[in-house]
């Protein structure tokens, strides 16, 4: 579908909250479905990518039922599902589930196919079928690639050295080894987003601080309670995005979640100029949130520290798009993880900017991007949720309306998107 968003003609405002957070949503679904007894969760993201992980937890047999906003899962005991378990368009869902799944005791000598959409087809698993390979799993695939076929069974711990910083393989090792003998030990070369390691202690799970690394000891019995899922910074970028473009009164954004390992958006924007006010409220469990004011801002160039890139990595795509219409040039390198999201968003951001007449040059590991105008204009998102919501957002400042194509991709993480960004006094429309 065709999403056509019109030049801001009037300063956005008012106040805003954001969609649960996905990753944490995830994590949940997951963990509520492993644990014994009753797992509630309120502020559960609904989208794409956690509907198909819990509709896989429905499929191991943990009871899922939703009232008045609160999701409740009964789980502790799992079954072999009857098909092939769907992950759509989700990472997240495949590579935690994977971990999750490898050495399950209630799952031995069964044969569970994991599946997803063209995108995640494409993307890499190799990454993790190594490290729970290692620790005895049995996966199959096509090349490192989905489907994967795997055949849960007993599983060792290990000492794993990742060699990129990545919380889905980092999850899915500490995940796996949770039915694992002894202890399995994750470290990385940077820090990643550390929502695992802030979720298992609450199901009951001890983590083992063993810096540089971290881990847990196996068969430990996880245990339900009662959750609830703060707002997500990645969604939240959007809007705070589309605030520094065009919002000369400001918006307020509540509820949004400020781990610091998912932060490097603020570091990155507020080193561009951006005007922003934080106001830390009360951690929701084991994560702070806070409010952001976000005025209109004169952003600058910069270079980006290779250091903030793992902390932002969602981020990139609305950050290239600000960084069009920056002063200066902006300088992104040490990205290349970019390469191997829903899309390669290195590949297809440097595309679309260039179609509104950016000028930049695409490097392996990132882009070089010289702020100016941009034109209205025709761009397509290539299916990928976060590309087509940052085009939304520069367009607000295009010269002429710019229209999308294959926009109904946002329903990945954010449905709301357009009705939340139209409250606040944008113009988008649907076209077909
Ligand atoms: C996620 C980790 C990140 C991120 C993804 C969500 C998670 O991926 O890009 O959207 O929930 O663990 P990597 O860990 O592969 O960098």
């Amino acid at each position: 579908m065709r999403l056509r968003v019109a030049p801001a003609t009037a300063s956005l405002c008012g106040r805003y909250l954001p969609p649960g957070d996905k990753s944490i949503s995830h994590r949940l679904a997951i963990l509520g479905g492993l644990a014994d007894g009753e797992t509630q969760i309120s502020g559960f993201l609904d989208a794409a990518d956690t509907r198909a992980t819990l509709a896989a937890m429905a499929a191991l047999g943990v009871a899922i039922s939703e009232a008045n906003g609160v999701i409740t899962l009964v789980g502790g005991r799992l079954r072999p599902p009857a098909g092939p378990l769907d992950l759509g368009n989700s990472g997240t869902g495949m590579r935690l589930l994977c971990g999750a799944l490898a050495g399950h005791p209630d799952l031995r000598g069964a044969h569970i196919v994991l599946v997803g959409d063209e995108s995640l087809s494409c993307r890499p698993m190799a990454r993790i079928i190594g490290p729970l390979a290692e620790m005895g799993a049995r996966i199959d695939s096509r090349s490192g690639l989905a489907p994967l076929v795997l055949e849960p069974a007993s599983l060792k711990g290990i000492r794993y050295v990742m060699p990129v910083a990545s919380a889905q393989v980092k999850s899915a090792v500490l995940l796996a080894g949770l039915y694992a003998e002894a202890e399995t030990i994750v470290i990385e070369p940077g820090p990643s987003r550390d929502h695992s390691e802030r979720l298992l202690p609450a199901f009951g799970v001890e983590i083992i601080d063993g810096a540089p690394g971290i881990g847990l000891r196996g068969c430990q019995t996880l245990h339900g309670g009662r959750f609830h899922v703060p707002g997500d910074l990645s969604s939240a970028a959007f809007i705070l995005a589309a605030g520094l473009l065009a919002s000369e009164q400001g918006i307020v954004l509540d509820n949004v979640g400020l781990n610091p390992t998912r932060d490097g958006v603020l570091r990155i924007l507020s080193a561009m100029g951006a005007d922003l006010e934080l106001s830390p409220t009360e951690a929701i469990g084991a994560e702070p949130v806070g409010s952001i004011r976000v005025r209109k801002s004169d952003l600058v160039g910069i270079d980006i520290p290779g250091e903030w890139v793992p902390l932002a990595i969602d981020e990139f795509p609305i950050i290239m798009a600000l960084a069009a219409v920056a002063k200066g040039t902006t300088r992104i390198r040490g990205a290349s993880e970019l390469r191997v999201k829903e899309s390669d968003r290195l590949a297809v951001m440097c595309a679309q900017l260039k179609r509104l007449g950016v000028e930049l040059e695409e490097m392996p590991d990132g882009a070089i991007i010289h702020g100016g105008r941009v034109s209205g204009g025709r761009v397509d998102s290539a299916g990928d949720h976060r590309i087509a919501m940052s085009l939304a957002v520069l367009a607000l400042v295009a010269e002429d309306s710019v229209e999308i194509e294959q926009a109904e991709w946002i329903r990945t993480s954010y449905p709301g998107f357009v009705a939340d960004l139209s409250a606040l006094g944008a113009s988008l429309q649907w076209l077909d």
